[in-house]
């Protein structure tokens, strides 16, 4: 560290240019975050200091962390329900597996070919082993697999709802039913899914089945909040109880998440954008996402590149053999795109920050580049 400071202003110019340096939202396709909403971020900002970790201090954020889990809850149909606020998918995915080794006391836990990385994160960092299950054609999970790889160690079984390459959703129904003839529960990774299946009328996913002992959705994603945003659901308190630790010298008794320091500001943000938009309000961002999906579809049909499976969601992914290449090209004319490794090829996220304009010139240069 410097010996004494430089003024506020050099320094506030040095992280300017740092920050417009980078390639702006408009031109990147590969990513699951996007422009938070300007109300999340001015409720941000008015709970800057607040830390949820220590919430006795500042109650009223305990209060929208309650409100932001139960609309979620609501919005994905689950009557009864518990959970918490998040810093995201991974830290959902690593506590839901969490709560479930420890209620089961299991030594291993099976996942989807398709999962996110994260989940392999949670088997490093709780030391269970983690069975990897098949794909069907639909790079959906394959229930009969899954079903065979279970065993009396087998403590949970994790299924998507939104895969990170495709946007793939596993057959909820049958993997419930399966999952409560053998009584393991399951853990359904909707990071990205929960805030875009409930504005999909032809989505009619339902979350609220028998052996699903948790949910994760991360209104950081398409929730239009700011970074931190996560939310975890659990179906029973017994869950939520498994990874409970006290938490003697501060203002509140216990505390269920991973990071003990925690911004109470993003409870604020997700409350004010949940508020402001409604559910009317999410359903004309998804519908315009949705739009741009199809749009890029047809371009990329045109250049003969066709969608590995019929998107649920605004994610799509093209085979592309010659991937790095391309995403390499796409860079230097300052685009972003994804690689997705199963099947190898181009993958896009058409969030609510893709304009159609952008698509066609992005296009426009794909079409040069091959
Ligand atoms: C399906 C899925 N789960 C979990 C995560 C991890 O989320 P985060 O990066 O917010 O921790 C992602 C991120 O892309 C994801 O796509």
């Amino acid at each position: 560290m410097r010996k004494s400071g430089r003024s506020e202003e050099e320094v506030l110019r040095e992280l300017e240019e740092m920050w417009n340096s980078r390639i702006p939202y408009e031109r990147v396709f590969s990513s699951m975050c996007t422009k938070p909403h300007p109300i999340a971020v001015k409720a941000f900002l008015l709970f800057i200091e607040s830390n949820l970790g220590d919430f006795g201090i500042f109650p009223s954020v305990k209060e929208l962390e309650d409100k932001v889990v139960s609309i979620s809850a609501e919005l994905l149909g689950i009557k009864k329900f518990c959970g918490y606020m998040t810093s995201g998918g991974t830290e959902a995915n690593i506590q839901a597996l969490r709560a479930l080794r420890n209620v089961k006391r299991g030594k291993n836990f099976i996942a989807p070919k398709s999962r996110h990385f994260s989940i392999d994160k949670a088997s490093d960092i709780l030391g269970v082993e983690m069975k990897i299950a098949p794909l069907n054609e639909e790079y959906q999970v394959d229930v009969s697999a899954l079903e065979e790889m279970i065993d009396e160690n087998t403590f949970g079984i994790v299924a998507l709802a939104g895969s990170t390459e495709l946007g793939q959703i596993d057959p909820l129904e049958e993997i419930s039913k399966m999952a409560s003839e053998c009584d393991i529960p399951v853990h359904v990774d909707a990071a990205f899914g929960a805030f875009v299946i409930p504005f999909i009328d032809e989505l009619d996913v339902n979350f609220s089945l028998p052996s699903i002992s948790s949910i994760s959705g991360d209104p950081h994603k398409m929730g239009m909040s700011v970074i931190p945003s996560g939310i975890l659901l659990f179906s029973e308190e017994k869950y939520m109880d498994a990874i409970k630790v006290r938490t003697p010298y501060l203002t509140t008794k216990h505390q269920y998440s991973l990071p003990g320091t925690r911004p109470g500001a993003s409870a604020a943000a997700t409350y004010a954008v949940f508020e402001h938009l409604g559910k009317e309000g999410y359903r004309k961002i998804v519908e315009r996402c949705m739009r741009n999906t199809k749009l890029i579809i047809e371009l990329m049909e045109e250049l003969g590149f066709e969608p590995v499976i019929e998107p649920k969601m605004n994610i799509v992914t093209f085979e592309m053999e010659d991937i790095d290449r391309i995403r390499e090209e796409l860079k230097k004319r300052r685009w972003l795109v994804s690689k997705s490794l199963n099947p190898l090829g181009m993958r896009l996220v058409i969030m609510p920050h893709v304009e159609e304009e952008n698509l066609k010139l992005f296009v426009e240069d794909l079409k040069r580049i091959i």
